[in-house]
């Protein structure tokens, strides 16, 4: 890779949705990218690409150079046929030359080699500077590491997160030895809906007051706690952007791990890929 990646970045899905005003989403990425925020990751699919455009209003005016911009192709796009037209666009809609990562969203029925041979052929072009995927678990892995090209893969992102430990069990440590980072998405369990009382567990709430911090934030210094892991957790709040950035930093000690751990343990047998 010639751009190391952040640990910690913004996620965009369901921006421009509606959900928040555009102007309070903007000021939230622009808050995140103020504070030193560098990475944002977005994806075509995302509100059919106005999330891109919402991107590509909030960088405008930053230091280009100093940005880490992900983005993903949809699977049916990621061939010869579709996927330089898919990435054209979304260059056009984030208002940018190139982008840092680009990632096949999730496995369709293009060949992976078809996809590699595109990417490829991207970052041979300026186009991206590395490409990766998401949604693969540890059998997707090892076909595309054996498919020619496919070892040049930078990153796969997958939901991860304390209460879904599901990767844990065999496709991290397989992305360990092969120097993979695991991009985690979902890492605040989306504000905790994705698992019934995680939020509110003791363990958590302990951790948490023992810092002084919320018990979201010991959500993400969870998923950080991990070496080469990276986070995207979303907002359309500024000062949920900046508590984000304050839980980077925060060190979970071996005790709260273990509290952690044994409130919400890693699976012992393997699970299927847990996505949204
Ligand atoms: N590759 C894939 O298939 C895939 C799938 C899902 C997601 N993703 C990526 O991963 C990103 C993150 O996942 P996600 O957005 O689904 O879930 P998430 O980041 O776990 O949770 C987002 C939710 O948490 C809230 N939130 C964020 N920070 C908070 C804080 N400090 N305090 C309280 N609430 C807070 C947000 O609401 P507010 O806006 O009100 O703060 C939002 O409702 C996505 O945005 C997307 O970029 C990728």
């Amino acid at each position: 890779m010639n751009t190391p990646m952040p640990r910690l970045g913004m996620g965009t899905w369901h921006l421009a949705e509606g959900r928040h005003p555009e102007t309070q989403e903007i000021a939230a990425l622009r808050a995140g990218l103020d504070a030193g925020i560098t990475l944002i990751d977005t994806a075509e699919m995302y509100a059919d690409g106005r999330a891109e455009s919402l991107v590509g209003r909030a960088i405008a005016g930053y230091d280009r150079s100093r940005l880490f911009i992900v983005s993903k192709v949809y699977p049916h796009n990621a061939g010869r046929r579709h996927l330089r037209r898919s990435l054209e666009a979304s260059l056009k809609r984030l208002g940018t030359d190139y982008l840092d990562m680009y990632l096949l969203h999730w496995r369709g029925s293009v060949p992976l080699a078809e996809t590699v041979e595109c990417m490829e052929q991207a970052k041979d072009d300026g186009l991206i500077r590395n490409w990766g995927v998401s949604n693969f678990d540890t059998n997707d892995m090892r076909e595309l590491f054996a498919t020619p090209g496919g070892e040049a893969c930078a990153v796969n992102q997958d939901l991860y997160h304390l209460g879904s430990r599901g990767v844990e069990y065999d496709l991290l440590p397989w992305m360990d030895a092969h120097g993979l980072p695991l991009m985690a998405y979902c890492p605040l369990a989306q504000a905790g809906t994705l698992r019934r009382g995680l939020l509110e567990s003791p363990a958590v709430r302990t951790v948490a007051s023992d810092h002084g911090v919320e018990p979201i934030q010991v959500l993400l210094a969870f998923v950080l706690h991990r070496p080469d892991t990276i986070a995207i957790p979303c907002s359309g709040n500024a000062e949920h952007v900046r508590a984000n950035l304050q839980a980077r930093d925060l060190k979970l000690s071996a005790d709260e791990l273990a509290l952690l751990d044994q409130a919400f343990p890693a699976p012992t047998s393997k699970q299927p890929l847990d996505m949204e």
